[in-house]
């Protein structure tokens, strides 16, 4: 069964074609008030989601900036929580009043499939003051219609994409290829990762995945949503060079996580930032690190996070092994390791300090990785390496 309508008014076009069969049956997160994690989710969100549109509104050539909210949910839980498409609004608002000289176009598009909730999201959207030089559109679509109506508006904009489905089916190879594949475009999706390790042998959850055997030999109920990133990769268009980074949530014993996307590596460093404001890749001590700030140790080296740790003996090791030789190589590790720049100045002055490394000036970091020459790392002179 299906039915359709357009309503029209100013800066407001919304289309439903429900298909009622294809609403499925999950756990409606609206029927309470969001908790914890989920405000911790929409906070990464938002707090990205500033970072996203202080840059581009600062780039002269971008003349449009889309916001893509296709999970978006009434606008808000029962208590007035702001859900995401609220927070995007009064986001967008914010930093166009702190950015009066930008000139590019806003448009931000939000779709939510259960007809309840769309209705009381576009009632919500009518409550805020009217802004006509916002483009809002609104649509009642299952994700793929929807998807695949606004995909062709994304090139040669700047675009935001938030995809917070409820599981994991959703972000398909083909949905994950064809946004990987577009310039300036970041993409910021949900997934319900505990159900890959708690039902590894199911094909109906695997299928949906871009896992394979051997991602289950060290996965377990903390790593999880790091090992679902990390295979992620495998989707990545050939010859794309796409950047990903991760963020897990422990909800009792479930693992859940936020996956983001990005052709530029500054759009990843700024992700990991906002991350690391939050803990660092998860909200728990996804390493099992037991650091409590009240029992922190003299030794230094005892309360650094456990990931931190490891990436600089990483990256120790590797420039010792001669596959990391430029400052430019270092800062693309630190991304790919899910570490910023001032984790890997950390670990080189540490290098220096033991006679590995020559004193020198390390230019690590976005800004510096932008400049045409590559800057070799250097050893003491008589290191013949
Ligand atoms: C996790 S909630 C999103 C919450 C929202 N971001 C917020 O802040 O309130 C997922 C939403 O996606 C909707 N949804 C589920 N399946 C969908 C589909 N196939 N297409 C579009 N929306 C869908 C659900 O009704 C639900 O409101």
């Amino acid at each position: 069964m299906s039915s359709s309508c357009c309503i029209h008014r100013p800066g407001v076009i919304s289309t439903i074609i429900l298909k009622t069969e294809d609403v499925v049956a999950s756990r409606n997160l609206h029927r309470e008030a969001f908790d914890e994690h989920t405000q911790e989710k929409l906070a990464i969100y938002k707090d990205y989601l500033e970072v996203f549109l202080r840059v581009f509104m600062n780039t002269t050539r971008v003349a449009r900036i889309q916001i893509f909210d296709f999970f978006a949910g009434p606008g808000s839980d029962p208590e007035g929580n702001p859900g995401s498409p609220l927070i995007t609004l009064s986001s967008v608002r914010k930093i166009r009043h702190e950015t009066p000289s930008c000139q590019a176009v806003f448009r931000l598009y939000f779709n939510e499939i259960d007809p309840n909730k769309y209705e009381q999201l576009k009632a919500r959207l009518a409550e805020e003051i009217p802004d006509n030089s916002l483009s809002i559109q609104t649509d009642c679509l299952d994700f793929p219609e929807a998807f695949n109506s606004q995909f062709p508006t994304m090139d040669r904009s700047a675009n935001l994409v938030f995809l917070d489905q409820n599981g994991c089916k959703q972000v398909s190879k083909e949905v994950f290829g064809k946004l990987a594949g577009l310039q300036m475009t970041d993409t910021i999706f949900f997934v319900a990762s505990s159900m890959a390790n708690r039902f590894r042998e199911l094909k109906e959850i695997r299928q949906h995945l871009p896992l394979i055997d051997s991602d289950f030999e060290h996965m377990n109920g903390a790593n999880v949503h790091r090992i679902i990133t990390a295979a992620y990769k495998r989707w990545i268009p050939k010859g794309r060079q796409y950047y990903m980074g991760s963020f897990s949530f422990r909800k009792r014993s479930n693992v859940y996580g936020l996956v983001f996307g990005s052709s530029h590596p500054c759009g990843l460093d700024k992700f990991l930032t906002v991350a690391w404001n939050h803990g660092g890749d998860a909200d728990f001590d996804i390493d099992d690190d037991h650091l409590v700030p009240d029992e922190l140790c003299l030794f230094e080296e005892f309360n650094k996070p456990k990931k931190v740790a490891l990436f600089q003996k990483a990256l120790s090791e590797k420039i010792l092994a001669g596959e990391i030789r430029t400052y430019e190589d270092i800062y693309l590790f630190s991304l790919e390791f899910g570490c910023l720049a001032r984790h890997s100045q950390e670990g080189l002055k540490k290098m220096v300090s033991d006679g590995t490394l020559q004193r020198q000036k390390f230019a690590v970091s976005y800004a510096a990785w932008t400049k045409q020459e590559k800057r070799p790392i250097l050893f003491p002179e008589a290191d013949s390496r």
